[in-house]
């Protein structure tokens, strides 16, 4: 068999559809497609030729214009609305002198035309042209197929990291507000109760504020947490003495308050014992409310700084391109990164006037992760993460340094491929720099280089400030 067809890119014998009405026509074509060493499927008919290529996948189809019934016209309109067969070419087979319809076949999605009667030479010549480019038609689209997956994996891989590093930061803040407003709403009923007792002792204000006072007289900033416990005994023991309710109770509020017993003693010299006793109780309740809402405060104030740095390094709240602060989104991915990052030192670097480079902000964020999350990998909760910027003419060159064990050997010179981890399965993909280089170079017609050696990897983006 002539196998010439089977050329460089090793693909195997095409399968080529002949439809004819003619008989000793489609014979002939139909030999001469064979003696090529191609497969051939024959059809007499525009209604066979397009049951043929239903039923199975076909290169090229060599189309006679002129038949009874549907015509190679309907079989070209039927074809090019067919999602499936769209792309198979066709070469139009006609008598020469009816060009006419040669034109009319190729506005309507031929690839070629045949002269009739054909000539083998003639045939040979555009055959081949038609299937190498059905070749490198398929090839890309298996090609673009691969991207499409690449990406989606690469977008799953960003997003699990993301999610993991979110919830983990939000983790402590989250369960401390609720530890303190479960607190919270405990002491209030203390306190309505002390302000009660409080009442009923008939203590003027000038008193309250003076006892306050005292409390803030005898507060000592430096105080651990072995003399709260200290205090609190002694506490216990001097309330205890004045017979005072729930002394056992109070005592470590007020000693985490910071009221010691010479706080208490002083009060003891303007008042009744048992007026201290109740003016304590609410002393110490009051102050616990205070410092339970301090604490309150705190964490939904940094649970808001996540959110604030998430959207900052989603952009969420601003269009895909954009002039984009490079530093910000540095310093919004070193935050949301903060889980990975524990126990690294975070050195900066920045150029004071740095330019805004127009870029795609939430893809320079995505390339920051993947750059930032590799060196933390590599320093595995010690040592330095640098981060430097610097404008380099009407570019900017961003360095992410770590002073880690680097690039092992087997991997050095393969890190952008996809696919190429040294990490465990599940804790690596191996697209991580692939979708850097990736968006450093095609997104933002930039460049990425790495220099990595025992003890110092440093990873350079340059970007082009306007694209
Ligand atoms: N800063 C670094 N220090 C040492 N080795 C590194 C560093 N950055 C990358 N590498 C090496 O390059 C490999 C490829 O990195 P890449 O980011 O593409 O994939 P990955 O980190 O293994 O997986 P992921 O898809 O989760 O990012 C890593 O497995 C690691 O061996
Ligand atoms: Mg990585």
């Amino acid at each position: 068999m002539n196998t010439d067809t089977t050329g460089t890119d090793g693909t195997g014998p095409s399968r080529v559809l002949v439809v004819d009405d003619d008989r000793l026509n489609r014979m002939l074509l139909a030999g001469g497609v064979r003696a090529q060493g191609h497969e051939v499927t024959e059809a007499a008919d525009g209604h066979a030729a397009l049951a043929r290529l239903r039923e199975q996948p076909h290169d090229a189809v060599l189309l006679d214009i002129v038949m009874p019934g549907m015509d190679g016209f309907e079989v070209l309109a039927q074809l090019r609305a067919d999602v499936a067969l769209r792309a198979t070419p066709v070469i139009v087979v006609s008598a020469v002198e009816d060009m006419a319809s040669v034109v009319r076949a190729i506005e309507m999605g031929a690839v070629d035309y045949l002269p009739k009667p054909f000539d083998p030479v003639l045939l040979r010549a555009r055959l081949q042209q038609s299937l190498q480019q059905k070749r490198l038609r398929d090839l890309e689209q298996a090609y673009l197929g691969q991207e499409l997956t690449l990406r989606q994996n690469e977008r799953l891989a960003t997003l699990g990291r993301l999610a993991a590093g979110v919830a983990h930061e939000l983790n402590n803040p989250a369960a401390a507000a609720s530890r303190s407003v479960h607190q919270l709403a405990e002491n209030v009923d203390h306190l309505l109760d002390a302000a009660r007792d409080l009442f009923a002792t008939g203590l003027d204000h000038d008193v309250l504020s003076w006892v306050g006072e005292v409390r803030t007289r005898h507060v000592d900033p430096g105080r651990t947490a072995l003399d709260v416990a200290d205090e609190e005994d002694a506490l216990a023991g001097w309330l205890g003495r004045t017979g005072a309710e729930g002394a056992d109770d109070l005592a470590p509020v007020l000693a985490e308050q910071g009221l010691t017993t010479a706080a208490v003693t002083e009060c003891a010299t303007r008042l009744r014992e048992r007026e201290v006793a109740v003016a304590l109780r609410w002393i110490g309740h009051s102050e616990h409310t205070r410092s339970l809402l301090g604490e309150v405060h705190d964490a939904v104030a940094r649970i808001s700084g996540i959110v604030e740095a998430l959207k900052g390094y989603t952009h969420l709240d601003r269009a895909p391109d954009q002039l984009v602060d490079v530093h910000a989104g540095l310093d919004d991915t070193v935050a949301v990164l903060a889980a990975a990052l524990q126990g690294v030192t975070v050195t900066r670097s920045y150029e004071p006037d740095l330019p805004a480079v127009a870029a795609n902000g939430p893809e320079l964020n995505q390339l920051w992760t993947h750059l930032i999350a590799n060196a933390a990998d590599a320093l595995g909760g010690t040592g330095t993460l640098g981060l430097e910027t610097a404008r380099d003419g009407d570019r900017i060159t961003v360095a992410v340094t770590d002073d880690g064990p680097g690039i092992p050997d087997a991997v050095r010179d393969r890190v952008f491929d996809p696919f190429v981890s040294t990490k465990p399965p599940g804790a690596g993909t191996g697209l991580g720099l692939t979708v850097a280089h990736r968006i450093v170079t095609e997104s933002h017609g930039g460049r990425i280089e790495v220099a990595s050696v025992p003890g110092s990897t440093r990873f350079t983006v340059h970007l082009p400030i306007t694209r």
